[in-house]
């Protein structure tokens, strides 16, 4: 038995975002979104689920509040819902919706927990998409007027902000392949969005830095190392190129104000990039923030829609690891490998875990108890990694557990369970899983022993 200690002032937390868990879809003004939309369509989620409800944390936040604080957690990642803050996407804000977040905001501070708030956990207005969504030029300033509206209304009591939640993955799986909001598949789709995006997260940076020059601000990303999945030249090549695209494409924008050059000629002309945009683009970001899960494998492939000759494969084409209940492989050097990178190929920028955990659906036993025995494994695993990072010189400040709840897992509906506390699906009552009983012993410690 070895212990593991963290730095002092390292923040335990849990990650969520308002879809997936706030229900109460058009309470108080609130307008529709991409993902009230969707979940609408017949066919577009597993089992017909919808958020509508979900956990109903809009009206039982203070149940969720107390459960971080029965955690000792010290942070928070919520995602604030665009259409309770501006129900068509433009305009003067809806006070409600403001209130709400203004409520949940003070019951963290009263309990001592760090707000974190996502600005864009992927439920785009859906007055937006029907003027064309992110592939809209127009959308970047729809979302930088709604950044500063939430910063000047909420940064004199919250100090960190993310921007997006995984810009590759919203793009991607809702503009080229059509299993997410709003169900689009088309490269030139893709292209286009992906650069909108871009924009908006250069703007949105700026005008919140604007409004509070205190803010730290940053963006969460979808991390995953990309590996060959045979050991040939070309699936080498491949996953080098699907990396670029994965890992680095709302990265180096950001950061360097430039996009890695993997694409053909005619992809680049399809994202209409204009003169003066990679200034635009730039946003010198206070943390990234790192979502990570697991390793992703690569293979060459003639004919993929980007035109990079290079595709991911599902389940990710390895065996080494055990599988999740979604088929993603448990691989615990993911995060270090990622980490460490960031901090080798960036100059040491501070890193926040925005999100790290694992699909099992242990329920209760007769007694009422849930024994997630491989999701205490899962974490134990993953944080022996990051703490291992640490000591190789990554900056890494916090680490927040996805889920808090059992919530609305996109189109797989609720048969995903994530969460450190059980939702019961009738009744929304929770209950702090052995991983929530466990976690609370580690944040408390500030370690573990492994
Ligand atoms: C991430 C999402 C999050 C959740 C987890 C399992 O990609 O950011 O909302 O669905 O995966």
């Amino acid at each position: 038995m070895a212990r593991i200690d963290f730095p002092d002032g390292f923040l335990w937390g849990a990650a969520t975002s308002a879809y997936q868990i706030e229900g109460a879809w058009n309470a108080d003004g609130k307008g529709e979104s991409i993902w009230d939309r969707f979940a609408h369509t017949p066919g577009a989620i597993r089992d017909g689920d919808t958020g509508d409800v979900a956990c109903d944390s809009y009206h039982r936040y203070p149940e969720d509040v107390a459960l971080l604080q029965e955690m000792n957690l010290g942070s928070y990642r919520f995602s604030i819902s665009w259409t309770r803050i501006q129900p068509d996407g433009r305009g003067a804000p809806n006070a409600k919706g403001l209130d709400y977040y203004r409520r949940l905001v003070d019951a963290l501070l009263d309990a001592g927990v760090r707000p974190f708030p996502t600005l864009y956990h992927w439920d785009l207005p859906q007055a937006l998409e029907r003027d064309g969504g992110w592939t809209e030029r127009d959308t970047a300033g729809r979302f930088t007027d709604y950044a500063e509206i939430v910063a000047s209304a909420l940064a004199d009591r919250v100090d960190s902000f993310t921007i997006f939640n995984e810009p590759s993955i919203f793009v991607t799986l809702g503009y080229l392949l059509g299993v997410h909001a709003p169900g689009r598949r088309s490269a030139e789709d893709w292209l286009r969005a992906s650069h909108v995006v871009n924009v908006a997260q250069g703007q949105a940076f700026a005008a919140m830095r604007a409004c509070s020059s205190a803010a730290r601000i940053g963006t969460a990303l979808a991390l995953s190392p990309c590996e060959p999945v045979r050991d040939t030249e070309e699936d080498a090549r491949a996953a080098d190129r699907w990396d670029q695209i994965a890992n680095l494409w709302f990265l180096e924008p950001a950061l360097l104000g430039r996009y890695p050059d993997v694409l053909p000629e005619r992809s680049v002309r399809q994202m209409q990039i204009r003169e003066g945009d990679l200034a635009l683009v730039r946003a010198p970001l206070d943390f990234l923030g790192v979502n990570l899960y697991t390793r992703t494998g690569v293979e060459a492939r003639d004919g993929d829609p980007l035109g990079i000759g290079a595709l991911p494969t599902a389940p990710n084409g390895f065996d080494a690891g055990p599988r999740t209940d979604l088929g993603w492989e448990v691989w615990p050097d993911a995060l270090y490998d990622v980490l460490t990178r960031l901090a080798r190929d960036y100059d040491g920028p501070v890193l926040e875990v925005t999100e790290n955990g694992c699909a099992y659906d242990d329920g209760p036993d007769e007694d009422g108890a849930v024994d997630d025995a491989r999701r205490v494994e899962f974490h134990l695993a993953y944080l022996t990694a990051l703490a291992r990072a640490i000591d190789d010189g990554a900056d890494v400040r916090s680490y927040h557990a996805w889920s808090l709840l059992d919530n609305f897992e996109w189109a797989e509906g609720y048969a995903p369970r994530f969460g450190l506390v059980w939702v019961d699906a009738a009744t929304g009552d929770r209950t702090l899983k052995r991983s929530g009983h466990w976690l609370a012993r580690v944040a408390d410690e500030n370690g573990f022993e492994s």
